[in-house]
């Protein structure tokens, strides 16, 4: 049996970190949850009392942070004494890809992670659980551990990792039910213990059969693998995209036929622009990064190229638009529907709006952007982070507007670069009368009815078919 647990701090408001701990604390009304974060306008937003402006738009996300928030769910500033207070703490901080030194551009950043380390030692007068929230390289327990042992007060620390594995956009859905629930420890007593006791707090509501528990190294590097099997069927799929409209095969019914095969499965066939999110991408450089490190070239080349594929479809896109545009888009209004990575959340991080818009910039071409979560703030920040141009030329060339007919009208094209589904109920027939003739649509999602569209008059253009 693992000690009883009846306060949580979390540090990290994030995309994981928030909607996990609402989760947890609304599935268990015993456990006090603090969630933390230095950033006090993503603490502020939480508070908001109309939960409609909470700073993570997931679905049914509202209504969770509505019934616990206040009750047993907080949302504050004041690390040091939620660490304090607390008896298992999780680290959900952001761990990007390093910008700088060694391993720049593949390898994990984890300075936050050792600043939440030190910043436990430093606060805890007793014995605490400290829980891996944030995806890590293998053995980044061994550091944390290494830093709470040698600089801290003397208190006993147990490392468990417990990965994430919600999907954005059903964050809650996989967090109510999920496939399974894996939970990484110390194979000492009282490492088990420990581990029983985070057992315990997803037992409120998770079956037993679902709570996997494995050695801490094991779990560590299942969650970096799982994501990179994940994008390697985005990206094996979209490889098949570029020849299936070559020789005239259609990748939806490609994805079909070998999906029904169960050993394949259905899922993560769905051709699309390319995938992006903050974690494919930034776990597949550092598996890459790991395996060279380790010497071992093959296994990190077989890896590399499924971000190499990625990058190739973003490009793919973006040069396509501009072949059938006459081989020019200088001067001509792109709209853009959709900017986050993927539908019904507000994350745009590594979306591959970003690089098809930085590539259709380059070309001079002037873009309207609309997407029904993400602010026009966060439109120019994504491409200013490029340091392509300058943030003046940005603004100039790209515009973001809040109704979609407004980013439609007089342009010659529109590229749907996020599958959001109210777009396949506009109404294009309006749209394609305010439209620029010849009226393109680049459907990077294989979202619209091509069919429909094409009998309006639109020249249509899918993913993975023939034009
Ligand atoms: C992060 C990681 O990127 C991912 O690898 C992991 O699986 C889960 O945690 P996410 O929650 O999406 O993902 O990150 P983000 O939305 O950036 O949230 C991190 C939060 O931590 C930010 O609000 C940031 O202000 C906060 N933070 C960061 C701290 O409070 N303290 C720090 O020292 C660093
Ligand atoms: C992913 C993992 O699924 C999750 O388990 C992990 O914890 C974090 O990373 P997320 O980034 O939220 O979750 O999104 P996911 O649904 O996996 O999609 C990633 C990208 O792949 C998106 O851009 C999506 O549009 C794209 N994708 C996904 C496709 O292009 N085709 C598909 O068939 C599936």
């Amino acid at each position: 049996m693992g000690k009883k647990i009846s306060k949580i701090c979390c540090i990290g408001a994030g995309y994981v970190g928030g909607p996990t701990m609402a989760v947890i604390a609304q599935k268990c009304p015993h456990i006090t949850v603090t969630v933390v974060d230095l950033n006090q306008a993503r603490i502020d937003a939480w508070n908001d009392p109309d939960t409609n402006n909470i700073p993570v738009y997931e679905p049914g996300l509202d209504a969770v942070v509505a019934e616990a928030r206040g009750r047993n769910l907080f949302f504050s500033t004041e690390v040091d004494k939620a660490i304090d207070e607390a008896e298992m703490i999780f680290i959900s901080v952001n761990t990007p890809t390093k910008t700088y030194g060694t391993g720049k551009g593949m390898a994990a950043d984890l300075k936050y992670i050792e600043l939440c380390a030190r910043q436990i030692a430093r606060v805890a007068k007793d014995d605490k659980i400290v829980v891996e929230k944030s995806t890590l390289p293998v053995r980044t327990a061994e550091a944390v551990k290494n830093i709470l042992q040698n600089t801290g007060n003397g208190v006993n620390y147990q490392i468990l990792s417990n990965p994430e594995f919600l999907a954005e956009g059903t964050a809650v859905e996989d967090l109510h039910a999920p496939d399974r629930v894996l939970i990484g420890g110390d194979t000492t007593p009282e490492g088990q213990e420990a581990l029983e006791s985070l057992v315990e707090v997803y037992a409120n509501w998770v079956p037993r059969e679902r709570i996997l528990t494995t050695n801490l190294w094991s779990s560590e590097l299942s969650k970096l693998t799982a994501n990179a099997f994940l994008a390697q069927r985005v990206s094996s799929i979209n490889a098949l995209s570029e020849l299936c409209e070559r020789t005239g095969a259609d990748v939806s019914e490609v994805a079909r036929s070998i999906g029904t095969d169960s050993r394949i499965g259905p899922k993560f066939l769905k051709s699309s622009v390319g995938f992006g999110g903050s974690c494919f991408q930034k776990d597949i450089l550092n598996l890459v990064y790991i395996a060279r490190s380790y010497g071992l070239k093959e296994v990190a080349d077989y890896w590399e190229q499924v971000i190499i594929m990625n990058d190739h479809q973003k490009r793919r896109f973006a040069t396509n638009i501009v072949k059938t545009l006459y081989n020019t888009v200088s001067g001509k209004k792109i709209a853009f529907l959709g900017w986050a990575f993927k539908k019904d959340t507000n994350d745009t991080r590594e979306s591959a709006a970003i690089y098809v818009a930085d590539d259709l910039l380059n070309e001079q071409a002037g873009i309207s952007v609309y997407d029904p979560k993400v602010p026009e703030s966060q439109v120019y920040s994504d491409l200013d982070y490029l340091e392509t141009r300058a943030s003046e030329k940005n603004k100039q060339l790209v515009t973001v507007v809040t109704d979609p007919y407004e980013a439609c009208k007089d342009a010659h094209a529109i590229a749907v670069l996020t599958e959001w589904d109210e777009f396949k109920e506009y109404d294009w027939i309006k749209i394609f009368e305010n439209m620029k003739k010849p009226a393109f649509v680049f459907d990077g999602r294989n979202l619209l009815d091509t069919n429909k569209l094409k009998d309006i008059g639109f020249k249509v253009y899918s993913i993975g078919k023939e034009a």
